[in-house]
């Protein structure tokens, strides 16, 4: 893990996300979504300051990971939901622990209290990741929705962050 580096995400770095984001979708076990967004869509629905990519040595990204709101109501304001994304080429080797421990950092800091996400039962790398992390299973959402002809269940998660109190 020497030589990866985590960075905030820039404009510049659209292609490089959006392909990693493709390449997970592809995988079949990332998001009910098949296509990938345009980076005008990606960047109205994400937060600024909670968006991070991670390089190697060459500036290569390999991994993304941002969060967006999950309501516009008041009480929710400290309530957002995530997504990581890291290159198949460059996964199990810490690269999506080390965007999480980012991302919850830099979440605290600005107050946020709640980061959640959906993932596929079928998804254990991303279940055992969050677990580590300090996510906790809120429960299951059975067959919530329909992905490739086939419904699909949801496990929900969150992690309270004790540091905002
Ligand atoms: C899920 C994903 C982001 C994990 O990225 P990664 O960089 O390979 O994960 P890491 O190497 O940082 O692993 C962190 C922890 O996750 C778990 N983990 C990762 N890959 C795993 C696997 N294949 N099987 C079981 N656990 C795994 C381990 O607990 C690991 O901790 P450890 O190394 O201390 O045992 C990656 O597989 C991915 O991009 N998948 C496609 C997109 C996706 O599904 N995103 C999540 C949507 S909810």
């Amino acid at each position: 893990m020497a030589d990866i580096t985590v960075r905030p995400m820039a404009t510049g770095d659209a292609d490089r996300v959006l392909a990693i984001y493709q390449a997970g979708l592809d995988a079949g076990n990332a998001s009910f979504e098949v296509t990938a967004p345009t980076w005008a869509a990606f960047d109205a629905a994400r937060l600024a300051a909670h968006r991070f990519v991670a390089v190697d040595s060459d500036g290569t990204v390999l991994g993304w990971i941002a969060v967006s709101p999950t309501s516009a109501r008041a009480v929710y304001a400290g309530v957002v939901e995530h997504s990581v994304y890291v290159d198949p080429a460059a996964q199990g080797r810490g690269i999506a622990r080390l965007l999480l421990g980012t991302l919850i950092a830099s979440t605290e800091a600005a107050g946020i209290w709640t980061i959640q996400s959906g993932i596929f039962p079928e998804n254990t790398a991303s279940l055992a990741l969050h677990e580590r992390a300090g996510f906790r299973v809120i429960g299951v959402r059975e067959r919530v929705g329909r992905h490739h002809d086939r419904w699909r269940d949801v496990v929900l998660l969150e992690r309270r962050s004790p540091a905002v109190t």
